[in-house]
């Protein structure tokens, strides 16, 4: 039996994380196998809370905080995790995609760590990462599985995987967890930024996703006036996304709500049951085309055994319920509290052994120290 522990840093966007990770494999070779369990030993997600009077990130603003927070917080890590920094048998972190700046304070802390502990840096590519903790792990509770083990649990190849965020909407195909083709990825903006984007124009804070989603739950599902179209798939382009016609959509309908055809405008003033509708039309338009893409992919890939689905937009249970109705398909998706960016999916991807799911590979290409 072997163990290895992974401290992970992510830092792409406006999350400062640090994770400690074991896994346990069988045998010695653990480069060469799957782990059988994972214990989560530190899991600290500090979400930067200064872009909110913004509305949005600011690139700046984000490296800065990470400065500021990254070496206390590595440090808390420790002290969670009762363990010492040279007990870590490598160092991993996020190298993209993600904010230039922001990505540069996790990737230059995490290389002086390695090298002042003299070991192994795995860069690791952030979309790849967010599929993680759905191929190991059915769930994961920080407040009740931290320091505990807990088994992994494989999920059945040919997978279809979804990672749709803030910043990505990427459809891949999984031969293996080491073998990520991708079918299709948006053509502008990611989905979870149109939630913002919408969120924002109706008054809600920024991150706009949950708020939005709240907001629809409360719209008249019976008789809501409105409706949006979503960029059907054609015949070329069966897997690929495109969220910008959908946000034009929804500002033109809050224009001749408000009756202000140019300028600026901001949707609050709104009454609000109207709000509630355009939420729910959006996010239906929104959901619907995810789910629009899945079913092309499914159609045209019969032997897959099961669907992953990740990233921040993951969190979304409007999602989640239309895609359980879903029943002829197995679904797995990253554990709730795995879906936002987390230094805990890159310390999991670190630990899949010689993993490729990146392109380029990460290690090969990455990995300093060996
Ligand atoms: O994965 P993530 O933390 O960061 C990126 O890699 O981008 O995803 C954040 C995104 C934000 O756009 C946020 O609004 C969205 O995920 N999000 C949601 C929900 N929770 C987070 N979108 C819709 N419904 C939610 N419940
Ligand atoms: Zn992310």
């Amino acid at each position: 039996m072997s163990i290895q522990t992974v401290f992970a840093v992510e830092s792409s966007c406006d999350e400062t994380s640090i994770s400690i990770v074991q896994s346990e494999t069988l045998d010695q070779h653990s480069s060469e196998q799957f782990p059988t369990r994972l214990r989560v030993l530190a899991h600290i997600v500090e979400s930067q809370t200064s872009h909110l009077v913004f509305g949005g990130v600011v690139p700046e603003v984000a490296a800065r905080d990470h400065l500021l927070k990254i070496t206390p917080l590595a440090r808390e890590a420790l002290a969670q995790a009762q363990i010492r920094a040279n007990e870590v048998d490598a160092v991993a972190v996020t190298l993209g995609p993600g904010l230039i700046g922001a990505l540069m304070v996790g990737a230059m802390f995490a290389q002086g760590l390695a090298k002042a502990l003299n070991k192994p840096l795995l860069g690791i590519n952030h979309v790849d990462a967010h599929l993680s903790p759905a191929l190991l792990l059915e769930s994961f509770y920080p407040r009740t599985d931290l320091g505990e083990w807990l088994k992994v649990s494989p999920i059945k190849f040919p997978a279809l995987a979804l990672t749709v965020s803030g910043g990505h909407c990427h459809l891949s195909l999984l031969k293996s967890p080491r073998e990520r083709t991708l079918l299709g990825h948006t053509a502008d903006d990611a989905c979870g930024e149109a939630f913002d984007k919408v969120a924002k124009l109706l008054g809600l804070p920024y991150p706009g996703g949950p708020h939005l989603e709240t907001l629809a739950a409360k719209a008249n599902k019976e008789s809501n006036p409105f409706k949006f179209r979503s960029v059907l798939a054609d015949k070329n382009n069966r897997h690929g996304f495109s969220y910008s016609g959908l946000k034009t959509q929804v500002l033109d309908t809050v224009r001749k709500q408000l009756g202000y055809p140019t300028g600026r405008i901001q949707g609050h003033s709104l009454p609000d049951d109207v709000k509630q509708n355009i939420a729910a039309a959006f996010q239906d338009a929104a959901i619907g085309q995810l789910m629009d893409r899945l079913n092309n992919a499914l159609r045209d890939f019969p032997d897959i055994r099961t669907v992953v689905v990740a990233g921040g937009v993951a969190a979304n249970s409007e999602f989640r319920r239309r895609l359980a109705e879903q029943t002829q398909i197995q679904f797995r998706f990253a554990p709730m509290s795995l879906c936002s960016d987390n230094a805990t999916m890159i310390a999991l991807h670190a630990l899949i052994p010689h993993s490729t799911l990146a392109s380029p590979h990460p290690f090969s290409r990455y990995t300093y120290g060996e």
